[in-house]
């Protein structure tokens, strides 16, 4: 079986300076608790469900991500939130 997608190792790297003061005032994307409590809102966000992508396209952001990445994510959700 594959190594379990991690936060530390996989999901935090997706996420740029940029994004995490970005969205600061929401929740903090560099926060283990904080990624794993929004984690359905943040997985439709990055897919466009609900409302903008995220991160924005340029100028205001370097998204949306490669869909490899959006699915790394799903994987970490699926694989039970590992540290
Ligand atoms: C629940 C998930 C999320 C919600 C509801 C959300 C919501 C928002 C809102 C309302 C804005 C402001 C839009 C505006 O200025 O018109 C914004 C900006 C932004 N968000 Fe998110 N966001 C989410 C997740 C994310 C994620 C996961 C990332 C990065 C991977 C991200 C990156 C950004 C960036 C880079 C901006 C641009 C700020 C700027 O204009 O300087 N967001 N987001």
């Amino acid at each position: 079986m594959a190594k379990p997608v991690s936060f530390q190792e996989d999901i935090l790297l997706l996420f740029t300076e940029r994004d995490i003061h970005a969205m600061s005032k929401a929740f903090n994307l560099a926060s283990y608790d904080d990624v794993k409590t929004h984690a359905d809102a943040i997985y439709d966000r990055i897919r466009g469900i609900g409302g903008a992508v995220m991160p924005p396209p340029p100028p205001r952001g370097e998204g949306p991500w490669a869909q490899a990445n959006v699915e790394l994510f799903a994987q970490w959700m699926k694989d039970g939130f590992q540290p």
